[in-house]
Protein backbone atom coordinates (compact mmCIF):
# COMPACT_ATOMS: atom_id res chain seq x y z
CA UNK A 1 0.00 0.00 0.00
CA UNK A 2 1.23 3.54 -0.52
CA UNK A 3 2.04 5.86 2.71
CA UNK A 4 3.24 8.93 4.09
CA UNK A 5 6.31 7.71 5.99
CA UNK A 6 8.35 10.24 8.80
CA UNK A 7 11.55 8.76 9.18
CA UNK A 8 12.53 11.88 11.90
CA UNK A 9 11.30 14.93 13.41
CA UNK A 10 11.44 17.77 11.00
CA UNK A 11 9.72 20.07 8.45
CA UNK A 12 7.41 18.28 5.91
CA UNK A 13 9.86 18.10 2.82
CA UNK A 14 11.01 15.02 4.76
CA UNK A 15 8.37 13.19 4.31
CA UNK A 16 8.19 10.46 1.68
CA UNK A 17 5.60 8.57 -0.43
CA UNK A 18 6.13 5.12 -0.82
CA UNK A 19 5.20 1.47 -0.75
CA UNK A 20 4.52 -0.31 2.74
CA UNK A 21 3.14 -3.95 3.65
CA UNK A 22 -0.69 -3.50 4.52
CA UNK A 23 -1.22 -3.44 8.82
CA UNK A 24 -2.55 -6.48 10.00
CA UNK A 25 -4.86 -5.96 12.61
CA UNK A 26 -4.10 -7.24 16.52
CA UNK A 27 -6.51 -8.38 19.23
CA UNK A 28 -9.41 -6.00 19.87
CA UNK A 29 -8.46 -4.15 16.29
CA UNK A 30 -9.83 -3.75 12.75
CA UNK A 31 -8.30 -2.62 9.32
CA UNK A 32 -9.97 0.23 7.35
CA UNK A 33 -9.14 0.88 4.11
CA UNK A 34 -8.78 4.79 4.47
CA UNK A 35 -11.66 7.20 3.10
CA UNK A 36 -10.43 10.15 4.29
CA UNK A 37 -7.98 11.68 7.56
CA UNK A 38 -8.05 14.92 8.87
CA UNK A 39 -4.92 16.79 9.55
CA UNK A 40 -4.92 17.98 13.10
CA UNK A 41 -2.52 20.24 14.89
CA UNK A 42 -1.40 16.85 16.54
CA UNK A 43 -0.09 16.05 13.38
CA UNK A 44 2.28 18.75 13.01
CA UNK A 45 3.16 18.79 16.30
CA UNK A 46 4.20 15.32 15.96
CA UNK A 47 5.78 15.74 12.55
CA UNK A 48 8.03 18.64 13.94
CA UNK A 49 8.38 17.35 17.25
CA UNK A 50 7.50 20.28 19.14
CA UNK A 51 5.97 20.82 21.66
CA UNK A 52 7.70 18.67 24.23
CA UNK A 53 4.90 16.38 24.70
CA UNK A 54 4.66 15.22 21.04
CA UNK A 55 7.54 13.39 21.39
CA UNK A 56 6.31 11.24 24.52
CA UNK A 57 7.07 7.47 23.63
CA UNK A 58 9.93 8.97 20.67
CA UNK A 59 12.28 10.79 22.22
CA UNK A 60 14.67 10.96 19.46
CA UNK A 61 12.64 9.14 16.42
CA UNK A 62 8.57 9.28 15.73
CA UNK A 63 7.03 6.40 17.18
CA UNK A 64 4.64 5.69 14.36
CA UNK A 65 6.14 6.26 10.81
CA UNK A 66 3.05 7.24 9.83
CA UNK A 67 0.88 10.08 10.89
CA UNK A 68 -2.74 10.58 10.49
CA UNK A 69 -5.32 9.86 13.59
CA UNK A 70 -8.61 11.16 12.71
CA UNK A 71 -9.76 8.67 9.94
CA UNK A 72 -12.52 7.60 8.25
CA UNK A 73 -12.73 4.09 6.32
CA UNK A 74 -14.31 0.98 5.79
CA UNK A 75 -13.79 -2.04 7.98
CA UNK A 76 -11.36 -4.49 5.61
CA UNK A 77 -10.36 -6.95 8.27
CA UNK A 78 -10.68 -7.74 11.80
CA UNK A 79 -8.62 -8.92 14.39
CA UNK A 80 -9.07 -11.68 16.72
CA UNK A 81 -12.08 -11.30 19.64
CA UNK A 82 -13.52 -8.27 17.87
CA UNK A 83 -17.38 -8.45 17.66
CA UNK A 84 -18.20 -4.99 17.39
CA UNK A 85 -17.33 -4.48 14.22
CA UNK A 86 -17.74 -6.27 11.12
CA UNK A 87 -15.81 -6.47 7.69
CA UNK A 88 -17.53 -3.22 5.29
CA UNK A 89 -18.41 -1.31 8.48
CA UNK A 90 -18.34 2.09 7.72
CA UNK A 91 -16.21 3.56 10.67
CA UNK A 92 -14.39 7.12 11.93
CA UNK A 93 -12.75 8.17 15.31
CA UNK A 94 -9.16 9.25 16.52
CA UNK A 95 -6.87 6.77 16.30
CA UNK A 96 -4.68 9.37 18.24
CA UNK A 97 -2.30 5.74 19.82
CA UNK A 98 -2.09 4.02 16.28
CA UNK A 99 -1.78 6.91 13.98
CA UNK A 100 -1.24 5.77 10.44
CA UNK A 101 -4.49 7.77 8.77
CA UNK A 102 -1.89 9.19 5.56
CA UNK A 103 -1.52 5.57 3.86
CA UNK A 104 -4.23 3.66 2.00
CA UNK A 105 -4.97 1.08 4.96
CA UNK A 106 -4.67 1.51 8.79
CA UNK A 107 -5.50 -0.59 11.38
CA UNK A 108 -7.27 1.05 14.85
CA UNK A 109 -8.41 -0.67 18.39
CA UNK A 110 -12.28 -1.04 18.14
CA UNK A 111 -12.43 1.26 21.46
CA UNK A 112 -11.22 4.39 19.36
CA UNK A 113 -13.85 3.88 16.43
CA UNK A 114 -18.18 4.48 15.78
CA UNK A 115 -20.04 3.81 13.19
CA UNK A 116 -20.33 6.54 10.72
CA UNK A 117 -23.98 7.81 10.13
CA UNK A 118 -25.67 7.86 7.68
CA UNK A 119 -25.81 11.44 6.13
CA UNK A 120 -22.20 12.38 7.60
CA UNK A 121 -19.40 11.76 4.30
CA UNK A 122 -16.12 10.56 4.99
CA UNK A 123 -14.77 13.59 4.65
CA UNK A 124 -16.41 15.63 6.97
CA UNK A 125 -16.58 12.56 9.57
CA UNK A 126 -12.42 12.55 9.38
CA UNK A 127 -12.68 16.19 10.61
CA UNK A 128 -14.57 15.72 13.42
CA UNK A 129 -13.14 12.58 16.44
CA UNK A 130 -10.37 14.93 17.86
CA UNK A 131 -11.40 18.57 17.50
CA UNK A 132 -14.88 17.55 18.69
CA UNK A 133 -14.19 15.88 21.65
CA UNK A 134 -11.85 18.94 22.25
CA UNK A 135 -14.56 21.39 21.56
CA UNK A 136 -17.75 19.03 23.16
CA UNK A 137 -15.74 18.95 26.63
CA UNK A 138 -14.09 22.61 26.02
CA UNK A 139 -17.95 24.25 25.90
CA UNK A 140 -19.75 21.92 28.11
CA UNK A 141 -19.99 24.51 31.32
CA UNK A 142 -21.33 27.12 29.17
CA UNK A 143 -24.73 28.72 29.70
CA UNK A 144 -27.12 31.26 28.81
CA UNK A 145 -25.26 34.82 28.57
CA UNK A 146 -21.82 33.14 29.39
CA UNK A 147 -19.07 35.23 27.85
CA UNK A 148 -16.94 32.79 26.46
CA UNK A 149 -13.40 33.59 24.51
CA UNK A 150 -11.98 30.97 22.22
CA UNK A 151 -8.45 31.62 21.90
CA UNK A 152 -7.61 29.82 18.30
CA UNK A 153 -10.84 30.14 17.61
CA UNK A 154 -10.01 29.98 13.53
CA UNK A 155 -8.62 26.31 14.26
CA UNK A 156 -9.56 22.97 13.85
CA UNK A 157 -11.12 22.58 17.42
CA UNK A 158 -12.22 26.29 17.88
CA UNK A 159 -14.40 25.50 14.98
CA UNK A 160 -16.70 23.76 16.57
CA UNK A 161 -15.97 25.19 20.09
CA UNK A 162 -17.37 28.87 18.61
CA UNK A 163 -20.33 27.09 17.04
CA UNK A 164 -21.16 24.78 20.18
CA UNK A 165 -20.89 27.99 22.35
CA UNK A 166 -22.82 30.19 20.19
CA UNK A 167 -25.63 27.53 20.13
CA UNK A 168 -25.46 27.48 24.29
CA UNK A 169 -26.29 30.82 24.15
CA UNK A 170 -23.23 32.63 24.74
CA UNK A 171 -21.44 35.50 23.84
CA UNK A 172 -18.53 34.40 21.64
CA UNK A 173 -15.72 36.18 20.96
CA UNK A 174 -12.51 34.60 18.69
CA UNK A 175 -8.94 35.04 18.67
CA UNK A 176 -6.85 34.14 16.10
CA UNK A 177 -4.12 35.70 12.98
CA UNK A 178 -6.06 38.46 11.20
CA UNK A 179 -6.66 36.35 7.52
CA UNK A 180 -9.20 34.51 10.42
CA UNK A 181 -11.23 37.34 11.01
CA UNK A 182 -14.28 37.02 8.36
CA UNK A 183 -14.09 33.24 8.66
CA UNK A 184 -14.08 33.68 12.74
CA UNK A 185 -17.51 35.95 12.21
CA UNK A 186 -18.57 33.07 9.53
CA UNK A 187 -19.08 30.48 12.09
CA UNK A 188 -20.81 32.36 14.66
CA UNK A 189 -18.40 35.13 16.25
CA UNK A 190 -19.77 38.26 18.20
CA UNK A 191 -16.42 39.80 18.06
CA UNK A 192 -12.84 38.85 16.82
CA UNK A 193 -9.48 39.71 17.75
CA UNK A 194 -6.38 39.54 15.79
CA UNK A 195 -3.94 37.85 18.19
CA UNK A 196 -0.55 39.28 16.35
CA UNK A 197 -2.22 42.88 17.13
CA UNK A 198 -4.25 42.93 20.09
CA UNK A 199 -4.15 41.45 23.64
CA UNK A 200 -7.23 39.89 24.43
CA UNK A 201 -6.21 40.04 28.51
CA UNK A 202 -6.31 43.88 28.64
CA UNK A 203 -9.15 46.40 28.15
CA UNK A 204 -12.08 44.13 27.61
CA UNK A 205 -15.18 43.21 29.81
CA UNK A 206 -14.17 39.79 31.54
CA UNK A 207 -14.42 36.18 30.27
CA UNK A 208 -16.53 33.50 32.22
CA UNK A 209 -14.49 31.07 30.17
CA UNK A 210 -11.55 31.15 28.15
CA UNK A 211 -10.69 27.99 26.25
CA UNK A 212 -7.38 28.27 24.63
CA UNK A 213 -5.91 26.19 22.30
CA UNK A 214 -1.94 27.24 22.37
CA UNK A 215 -1.44 29.39 25.86
CA UNK A 216 1.05 31.72 25.22
CA UNK A 217 0.21 34.26 27.63
CA UNK A 218 0.80 33.80 31.54
CA UNK A 219 -1.37 32.75 34.18
CA UNK A 220 -1.63 36.54 35.93
CA UNK A 221 -2.63 37.59 32.05
CA UNK A 222 -5.34 34.79 31.93
CA UNK A 223 -6.57 35.41 35.64
CA UNK A 224 -6.93 39.25 34.35
CA UNK A 225 -9.12 37.94 31.89
CA UNK A 226 -11.47 36.17 33.75
CA UNK A 227 -14.54 36.76 35.53
CA UNK A 228 -14.64 36.00 39.27
CA UNK A 229 -16.51 32.58 38.90
CA UNK A 230 -15.00 32.36 35.62
CA UNK A 231 -12.97 29.51 33.87
CA UNK A 232 -9.64 28.92 32.03
CA UNK A 233 -8.85 25.90 30.14
CA UNK A 234 -6.02 25.18 27.71
CA UNK A 235 -5.60 22.43 24.88
CA UNK A 236 -2.42 22.66 23.73
CA UNK A 237 0.55 24.85 23.13
CA UNK A 238 4.24 24.73 24.64
CA UNK A 239 5.47 22.48 27.45
CA UNK A 240 6.45 25.27 29.72
CA UNK A 241 3.21 26.87 29.45
CA UNK A 242 0.93 24.26 29.89
CA UNK A 243 3.28 23.43 32.97
CA UNK A 244 2.73 26.85 34.65
CA UNK A 245 -0.64 26.58 34.03
CA UNK A 246 -1.08 23.33 35.68
CA UNK A 247 0.95 24.05 38.42
CA UNK A 248 0.77 28.25 39.42
CA UNK A 249 -2.85 28.16 37.51
CA UNK A 250 -4.17 26.24 40.49
CA UNK A 251 -2.77 28.15 42.99
CA UNK A 252 -3.72 31.81 41.30
CA UNK A 253 -7.31 30.55 40.33
CA UNK A 254 -7.83 29.12 44.07
CA UNK A 255 -7.06 32.35 45.59
CA UNK A 256 -8.78 34.73 43.39
CA UNK A 257 -12.45 32.76 42.91
CA UNK A 258 -11.37 31.23 39.21
CA UNK A 259 -10.55 28.49 38.18
CA UNK A 260 -7.20 28.03 35.78
CA UNK A 261 -6.26 24.71 34.29
CA UNK A 262 -5.10 21.89 32.02
CA UNK A 263 -7.91 20.41 29.61
CA UNK A 264 -7.40 16.45 29.78
CA UNK A 265 -9.34 15.68 26.78
CA UNK A 266 -11.28 12.32 27.29
CA UNK A 267 -10.90 10.42 24.20
CA UNK A 268 -13.50 7.59 22.81
CA UNK A 269 -16.58 7.84 20.23
CA UNK A 270 -19.08 8.71 23.00
CA UNK A 271 -16.78 12.29 23.52
CA UNK A 272 -17.29 13.02 19.76
CA UNK A 273 -20.50 11.11 18.43
CA UNK A 274 -22.56 13.64 19.66
CA UNK A 275 -21.08 16.45 17.70
CA UNK A 276 -21.63 14.31 14.86
CA UNK A 277 -25.04 14.11 15.16
CA UNK A 278 -25.40 17.83 15.91
CA UNK A 279 -23.61 18.11 12.07
CA UNK A 280 -26.10 15.23 10.73
CA UNK A 281 -28.85 17.30 11.91
CA UNK A 282 -27.63 20.28 10.55
CA UNK A 283 -27.46 22.39 13.73
CA UNK A 284 -23.34 22.49 13.59
CA UNK A 285 -21.58 22.84 10.44
CA UNK A 286 -18.18 20.94 9.66
CA UNK A 287 -15.84 23.50 7.66
CA UNK A 288 -13.37 21.83 5.11
CA UNK A 289 -10.51 23.78 3.61
CA UNK A 290 -9.36 21.39 1.30
CA UNK A 291 -9.56 17.74 -0.25
CA UNK A 292 -6.02 16.60 -1.34
CA UNK A 293 -4.93 13.09 -2.43
CA UNK A 294 -1.88 11.22 -0.93
CA UNK A 295 0.78 12.89 -3.01
CA UNK A 296 -0.31 16.20 -1.56
CA UNK A 297 -0.19 15.17 1.97
CA UNK A 298 2.97 16.91 2.87
CA UNK A 299 2.72 20.17 1.12
CA UNK A 300 -1.59 19.62 2.93
CA UNK A 301 0.94 19.62 6.62
CA UNK A 302 2.95 22.74 5.50
CA UNK A 303 -0.40 24.66 4.60
CA UNK A 304 -1.86 23.74 8.27
CA UNK A 305 1.58 24.34 9.97
CA UNK A 306 2.07 27.78 8.27
CA UNK A 307 -1.45 28.60 9.52
CA UNK A 308 -2.88 29.09 6.10
CA UNK A 309 -6.29 26.92 6.10
CA UNK A 310 -9.58 28.13 6.83
CA UNK A 311 -11.18 24.89 7.96
CA UNK A 312 -9.85 21.54 7.93
CA UNK A 313 -7.85 19.59 5.48
CA UNK A 314 -8.48 16.29 4.83
CA UNK A 315 -6.46 13.53 3.00
CA UNK A 316 -7.94 11.46 0.94
CA UNK A 317 -5.62 8.72 0.17
CA UNK A 318 -7.88 7.08 -2.74
N1 LIG B 1 -5.43 18.29 26.10
C1 LIG B 1 -5.63 17.17 25.41
O1 LIG B 1 -5.93 16.14 25.99
C2 LIG B 1 -5.49 17.21 23.91
C3 LIG B 1 -5.94 16.17 23.09
C4 LIG B 1 -5.78 16.29 21.71
C5 LIG B 1 -5.18 17.43 21.17
N2 LIG B 1 -4.75 18.42 22.01
C6 LIG B 1 -4.12 19.67 21.55
O2 LIG B 1 -5.13 20.68 21.46
C7 LIG B 1 -4.75 21.64 20.48
C8 LIG B 1 -5.93 21.75 19.54
O3 LIG B 1 -5.70 22.59 18.52
P1 LIG B 1 -6.47 22.54 17.12
O4 LIG B 1 -6.48 21.14 16.62
O5 LIG B 1 -7.73 23.28 17.20
O6 LIG B 1 -5.37 23.36 16.33
P2 LIG B 1 -5.44 24.24 15.03
O7 LIG B 1 -6.48 23.71 14.11
O8 LIG B 1 -4.04 24.39 14.50
O9 LIG B 1 -5.92 25.63 15.62
C9 LIG B 1 -5.13 26.48 16.40
C10 LIG B 1 -5.41 27.89 15.93
O10 LIG B 1 -4.77 28.78 16.84
C11 LIG B 1 -4.17 29.83 16.07
N3 LIG B 1 -3.11 30.46 16.85
C12 LIG B 1 -1.77 30.24 16.82
N4 LIG B 1 -1.15 31.02 17.71
C13 LIG B 1 -2.11 31.76 18.31
C14 LIG B 1 -2.09 32.76 19.32
N5 LIG B 1 -0.95 33.15 19.90
N6 LIG B 1 -3.27 33.28 19.72
C15 LIG B 1 -4.44 32.89 19.17
N7 LIG B 1 -4.52 31.95 18.18
C16 LIG B 1 -3.37 31.39 17.77
C17 LIG B 1 -3.70 29.12 14.84
O11 LIG B 1 -3.48 30.06 13.82
P3 LIG B 1 -2.05 30.35 13.14
O12 LIG B 1 -1.04 29.43 13.70
O13 LIG B 1 -2.36 30.13 11.71
O14 LIG B 1 -1.78 31.78 13.37
C18 LIG B 1 -4.87 28.19 14.55
O15 LIG B 1 -5.85 28.82 13.77
C19 LIG B 1 -3.47 21.10 19.84
O16 LIG B 1 -2.33 21.71 20.44
C20 LIG B 1 -3.48 19.60 20.20
O17 LIG B 1 -2.19 19.02 20.28
C21 LIG B 1 -4.92 18.33 23.36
Amino acid sequence: MRAVVQDRYGPPELLRITELPEPEPGPGQVQLRVAATSINLSDWENLVGSPAYARIGGLRRPRRPVLGSDIAGRVTAVGPGVTDFAVGDEVYGDNLFLKGGFAEYAVAPVTALALRPDGLSAVDAATIPQSGAIALQGTASVTEGDRVLVNGAGGGSGTFAVQLAKRAGAHVTGVDNGTKLDFMSSLGCDEVIDYRSDDFTRGRPPYDLILDMVTGRSVFAYRRALARGGRYGCTGGPARALLRVATLGGVVGLATGRRIGMLVIKEGPEHFEPLARLCVAGEVATRVDSVVPLDEAPAALARVGAGRALGKVVVVPG
